[in-house]
């Protein structure tokens, strides 16, 4: 049934897809907000790889596999976000503000009628739990890494207990890791197999448990002060004030997080059933750059480059993900077996963002702040692309030809380790013995505890 479903639904996407083209309607296909290439954190996976919108279940092997032919992947990590998820209960009781407001809006044109006769129907019970869109964005994520990596993620490796699953206890990553798993169990027909997974919050969740972290920037709205007043400057006002034309209603009416709720209302209804709302109508491409510039801009501060403790929460994270690749190169030195072929982790946004800045991923040659929103315009730091729903970080592990090689793969693209970007002339990935070099200082130190400890000893 499952295939079957997707078959049809991949049928009618690029049937979609292709007339959208021949009949030149529209440059996006239809359903699409124009916007949808900003929705951050609360984006689909399919705008970051928009070829995916024709066969969801297609892989460019040539973009991953390494162009060295003499080599074998021997073991794969893949560090997963949680699938398409409901909003949360903060976000709720925003978008429910915003929908009021709309109640008490003239009737203008048609569009706003539309807003005015949309239902609110999200609750604060949903509270962030994985919807069936999550449910699918699992499953063919599953399918599309086996097509990548037939040797690591395989039906053999699987019944021989090869691969191994772990996740963060909420809700959301729980299921998104059984998604995952009957994502494999479907494409390969198994029966009479359980799901054997482990929950380790340390590991997927360690921003909850650094100390350092949670006090110094987790709890401390300081610490957002380039949020507080981006979210404050002539860019939010003017995409208030737009809105408050639109809907003909006072500007003092529109508060920034209600603007910022329109926005998620968007998104979601996009995310959550793919229909392009009338609530992405209260919103232009400017303005949709502004209100992804103060997410990303939150996300800079809280998960990335903005404080060092950001990235330096996951150092449990960086050695779990490190001692392994070492125990697989050792088993393969020593012509042994490999007994962890593959290793799925499942966490969060938060998880990913700090491990990327961790290993030096897109980093700016600026921070990001209050007043650089229109020079980061070609930001790298740019979480629409790094880290919508489902979002993976993969390191896989090569044998070739004797020389172990690592290749990283952010959503199915590779990934070059910054600073190993040539690897003496030679194409393909960097020898692991190079970025073991590369984040030596990383290996020998970035010890948790120490970093975490709130008053640290000298
Ligand atoms: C796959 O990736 C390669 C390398 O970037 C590119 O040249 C090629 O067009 C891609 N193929 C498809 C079908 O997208
Ligand atoms: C705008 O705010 C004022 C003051 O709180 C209120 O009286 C008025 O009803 C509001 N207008 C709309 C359209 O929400
Ligand atoms: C998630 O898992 C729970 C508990 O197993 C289940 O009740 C719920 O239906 C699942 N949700 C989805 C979307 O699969
Ligand atoms: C989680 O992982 C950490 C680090 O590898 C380990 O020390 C801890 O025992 C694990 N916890 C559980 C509950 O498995
Ligand atoms: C809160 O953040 C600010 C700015 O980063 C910092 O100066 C201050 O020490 C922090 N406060 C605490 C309690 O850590």
């Amino acid at each position: 049934m499952f295939t079957v479903k997707t078959i049809i639904a991949h049928f009618a996407l690029s049937y979609m897809f292709w007339c959208s083209l021949l009949l030149n309607v529209q440059t996006t296909p239809p359903g699409i907000p124009l916007i949808a290439n900003y929705f951050t954190t609360k984006g689909r996976y399919e705008e970051a790889n928009p070829y995916l919108l024709v066969d969801i279940l297609a892989v460019n092997k040539s973009l991953v596999n390494p162009p060295l032919e003499e080599c074998r992947e021997i073991h794969l990590t893949a560090i997963i976000r949680h699938g398409t998820r409901y909003p949360t209960s903060r976000n709720v009781q925003k978008m429910r503000d915003m929908h009021q407001l709309v109640q008490n809006a003239p009737e203008g044109k048609s569009w706003v009628r539309e807003v005015r006769q949309w239902k609110m129907w999200y609750t604060e019970e949903m509270d962030g739990r994985l919807v069936q869109k999550g449910v699918l964005d699992h499953q063919h994520l599953a399918i599309r890494l086996s097509k990548l990596f037939p040797l690591l993620l395989s039906k053999r490796n699987l019944q021989d207990g090869h691969i191994r699953f772990m996740t963060s206890s909420k809700h959301r990553c729980v299921n998104s890791t059984m998604s995952f798993y009957e994502g494999l169990v479907k494409l390969w027909d198994i029966k009479d197999e359980e799901l054997d997974f482990k929950v380790n919050d340390t590991l997927m969740r360690f921003f909850d448990h650094c100390a350092r972290f949670v006090e110094t920037v987790g709890k401390n709205q300081s610490a957002m002060a380039e949020v507080d007043k981006f979210i404050s400057s002539a860019f939010m006002e003017g995409v208030q004030k737009k809105m408050a034309d639109r809907l003909q209603v006072p500007f003092s009416n529109v508060t920034s997080d209600m603007a910022q709720a329109s926005f998620y209302l968007c998104a979601y209804e996009f995310a959550i059933k793919t229909i392009n709302s009338p609530w992405c109508q209260l919103l232009d491409t400017e303005d949709a750059l502004v209100l992804e510039y103060a997410n990303d801009l939150k996300q800079f501060w809280k998960r990335g480059y903005g404080q060092d403790i950001n990235s330096k929460s996951s150092c449990v994270l960086f050695h779990d993900v490190f001692s392994r690749l070492d125990r697989v190169a050792s088993e393969i030195r020593s012509g042994s077996d490999v007994t962890e072929a593959v290793t799925i982790q499942v966490g969060h946004a938060e998880t990913l963002l700090p491990l990327l800045t961790l290993l030096g991923f897109f980093k700016d040659s600026m921070p990001l702040t209050s007043s650089s929103y229109v020079k980061q315009r070609q930001r790298a730091f740019r979480t629409s692309k790094i880290s919508p729903y489902a979002a993976n970080l993969v390191l896989v592990l090569y044998d070739c030809s004797g020389d172990l090689r690592l290749q990283a793969v952010l959503n199915e693209k590779p990934l070059a380790f910054p600073g190993l970007s040539v690897h003496q002339g030679v194409e393909g990935p960097p020898l692991y013995q190079d970025v073991r070099e590369h984040y030596r200082d990383l290996l020998q130190g970035c010890n948790f505890e120490k970093e975490c400890q709130l008053f640290p000893s000298k």
